[in-house]
């Protein structure tokens, strides 16, 4: 093997190892900052899950795409995992201050697993959690 074929390996192999450290999988499990709790996700925490479904029946009822609310468009990948987790811990938007979050503290833990586990950059076709 020649020298640059050498070089041009090793930066390959850089290239790759620096990739897989920074694609992120789906999330098997989070921990709740509001319980205190290490939340292992199951076969409840996925579309036809708790979680959605009280994404769709209660924040989406404003939060859909050009609604006339002001509220704007979220899915689950409008945030990161992580700031799922704070929208839920800390409570800042408006509407959770102003009472319109009609949902108890389990539907909150469903649904901030769900928003969690499907948040922005979750999928990773590469990794065993997200294939087949
Ligand atoms: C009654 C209508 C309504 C409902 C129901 C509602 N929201 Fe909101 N939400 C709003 C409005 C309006 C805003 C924009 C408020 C502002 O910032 O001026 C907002 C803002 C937000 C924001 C900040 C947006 C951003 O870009 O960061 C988040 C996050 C959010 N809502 C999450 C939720 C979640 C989660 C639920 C369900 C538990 C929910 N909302 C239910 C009306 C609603």
């Amino acid at each position: 093997m020649g020298k640059r074929e050498m070089v041009i390996g090793i930066v390959a192999l850089c290239a790759l190892f620096f990739s897989a450290s920074f694609i992120q999988a789906s999330p098997d499990k989070r921990f709740d900052a509001t319980t205190n709790t290490c939340r292992i996700f199951g076969f409840d925490t996925a579309w036809w899950g708790e979680g959605n479904k009280t994404f769709k029946q209660n924040c989406k009822s404003c939060h859909y795409r050009n609604n006339d609310k002001g509220a704007p468009f979220l899915y689950a990948e409008s945030k990161s995992p992580r700031a799922w987790n704070r929208v839920f811990y800390k409570k800042y938007p408006a509407c959770a201050k102003d009472g319109s979050w009609n949902i108890d503290l389990q539907q909150q833990l469903a649904l901030n697993d769900f928003l969690y586990k499907y948040g922005a950059d979750t999928y990773n076709a590469y990794d065993a959690n997200d294939c087949g």
